[in-house]
C-alpha cells in the first residue's frame, strides 16, 4: 500500500482525492499496489466532508510522517508549494502537480532534484488539464526534433471566445460566466492577458529543446482588446478568433509567442471549442501531430494528476529520465517573425495611404461597420509596426495564423 499526501483541498486537490478514492480498485490494478489519501494539507477545515479527519494544516505532519511516499501538489501559486515541493524531494519522495507557475518557473531544478533522489517530479496535468501532451513530449515524440508547437492551451479564454463568436456576447459577460462555471482563475487576468498560455507554452518548449524557456522572455498579448466587430470581420475571412500561444524553430533559432489570431475553417485547431484545448505538435519525422481534450475543470485536470500519482507508483526508487536541463534557451526576438496581419482603420482612412504604408492588401468588408479593414501580405513583425505607425489610424490589429 502506498500512501499520499495531498497539498491544497480546492478544486483540483479535491478531484484528485476523488479520482484515487471512486477509481481505487481500477487505479490498483494499474499500479500493482493500492494507493491511499493519508494526509490533506490546507488552511481550512472541511467539516461534513468525507474527508475531513484527513485534513491538517501544518506542512511539518506530512514532512515527518514517513509514511508518506508520493505528495500530490494542488495549491497553485509559486510559495509556499515550492518550498513543500522541494522538501518533498529532497527526502527522496515523488510529487506529482498540476502547477504551471511552479513547474515553469522552477521545474529544470525540481527535475534534476528528483534525479538524484531516483524519485520523480512528474507534471502532466499543468499544461492541457486532462490531454496527455507532457508524455507524448517526454516519451512518445523523443525520436523526433521538434520544430513547432501550436496549441489553444486556456479553456476560459476559448470559452470565452467561443461564446462571443456563436452569440455576439460581450467579454465581461462571458468573463463571469466562466468564472461562475470554475474555468477562470482566481485572477481573471492570468487567462485574459495571456499569462496562462505563456506558462504553458513556456514548459512545452522546456520540454521540446531540453532547455530552460523563461516565460518572462515570451512576447504575450491576451483577448481583452477582442470585440464583437472582430468576430464579425473574421467570419468575413472565413476565419476564427483563438488564442494561440506558439514556439517554433528556424535555422536553429527558436521563437515563441502568445497572441490572439484569425485561425482559417480549414485548420484543425479551428474546431476547438469552448473550453476545449489541443496542441498541434510538428516533428521533423512524425509530421504533423495534435491532441485534444478538456483543458481545464476539476476531474478531467485531477485524471492527470492521479495518473501521475500512479506513475509515481510504478516507478518507485527509479527515476523517469525528463530532458530539461537548467541552462537557458534564448528566444529570438519576435520582430524578424514573418506573417501577414488583419488590420483595422479608423474611419475615413484612404485606401491609397493605406497601400502607400502597407503596400499591396486584401480590403474586407462588413455591414454596417465604416471603417476600412484589410489584410496585409506577408511581411515581418518590424516592418508591421513601422507601416502602422507610418499610417496612424490602426485600432485593431490580429495576426493571421499561417
Ligand atoms: N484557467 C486555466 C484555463 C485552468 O482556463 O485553462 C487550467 O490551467
Amino acid at each position: 500500500m502506498i500512501n499520499v499526501a495531498v497539498l491544497g483541498y480546492g478544486t483540483i486537490g479535491a478531484g484528485v482525492v476523488q479520482v484515487l478514492q471512486k477509481n481505487a480498485d481500477s487505479i490498483e490494478s494499474k499500479a500493482g499496489q493500492k494507493i491511499v489519501v493519508k494526509r490533506i494539507l490546507d488552511l481550512r477545515d472541511f467539516p461534513g466532508d468525507p474527508n475531513e479527519n484527513l485534513v491538517v494544516h501544518d506542512y511539518n505532519i506530512i514532512k515527518e510522517d514517513e509514511d508518506i511516499q508520493v505528495v500530490v501538489e494542488c495549491m497553485g501559486g509559486v510559495n509556499p508549494a515550492y518550498t513543500f515541493v522541494k522538501t518533498a524531494l529532497e527526502q527522496g519522495r515523488s510529487v506529482a502537480t498540476s502547477n504551471k507557475e511552479l513547474v515553469a518557473k522552477h521545474g529544470a531544478e525540481l527535475i534534476g532534484i528528483a534525479r538524484e533522489k531516483n524519485a520523480n517530479f512528474l507534471f502532466e496535468a499543468s499544461v492541457g488539464g486532462g490531454i496527455p501532451i507532457i508524455r507524448p513530449l517526454t516519451q512518445c515524440l523523443t525520436a523526433d526534433v521538434i520544430e513547432e508547437i501550436t496549441g489553444i492551451l486556456n479553456g476560459t479564454t476559448n470559452y470565452m471566445l467561443t461564446k462571443m463568436d456563436e452569440e455576439g456576447s460581450a467579454f465581461d459577460d462571458v468573463l463571469k460566466e466562466a468564472q461562475q462555471k470554475g474555468y477562470a482563475e482566481l485572477h481573471p487576468e492570468a487567462d485574459v492577458e495571456g499569462f496562462d498560455a505563456c506558462r504553458k507554452i513556456a514548459i512545452l518548449t522546456s520540454l521540446a529543446t531540453g532547455k530552460q524557456v523563461d516565460f518572462e522572455d515570451i512576447h504575450t498579448e491576451g483577448i481583452t482588446k477582442i470585440t464583437a466587430e472582430d468576430f464579425l470581420y473574421a467570419k468575413a475571412l472565413n476565419s476564427g478568433i483563438k488564442l494561440l500561444a506558439t514556439s517554433w524553430s528556424e535555422d536553429g533559432k527558436y521563437f515563441a509567442m502568445v497572441s490572439p489570431m484569425m485561425v482559417e475553417k480549414s485548420h484543425p485547431l479551428y474546431g476547438v471549442r469552448d473550453v476545449f484545448n489541443a496542441i498541434f505538435v510538428h516533428g521533423n519525422m512524425v509530421d504533423d501531430t495534435m491532441f485534444y481534450g478538456r483543458g481545464a475543470g476539476k476531474l478531467p485536470t485531477a485524471s492527470a494528476v492521479a495518473a501521475d500519482v500512479v506513475d509515481c507508483v510504478k516507478h518507485l526508487g527509479t527515476n523517469i529520465k525528463i530532458n530539461w536541463s537548467p541552462e537557458k534557451l534564448e528566444l529570438e526576438d519576435i520582430s524578424a517573425c514573418k506573417r501577414s496581419f488583419f488590420v483595422r482603420t479608423k474611419a475615413g482612412t484612404e485606401e491609397e495611404s493605406i497601400k502607400e504604408s502597407f503596400g499591396d492588401v486584401t480590403f474586407v468588408s462588413v455591414d454596417g461597420i465604416d471603417e476600412k479593414a484589410f489584410v496585409t501580405g506577408i511581411m515581418a513583425e518590424a516592418d508591421y509596426t513601422a507601416a502602422a505607425e507610418k499610417l496612424g489610424t490602426v485600432i485593431q490589429m490580429i495576426r493571421v495564423n499561417e
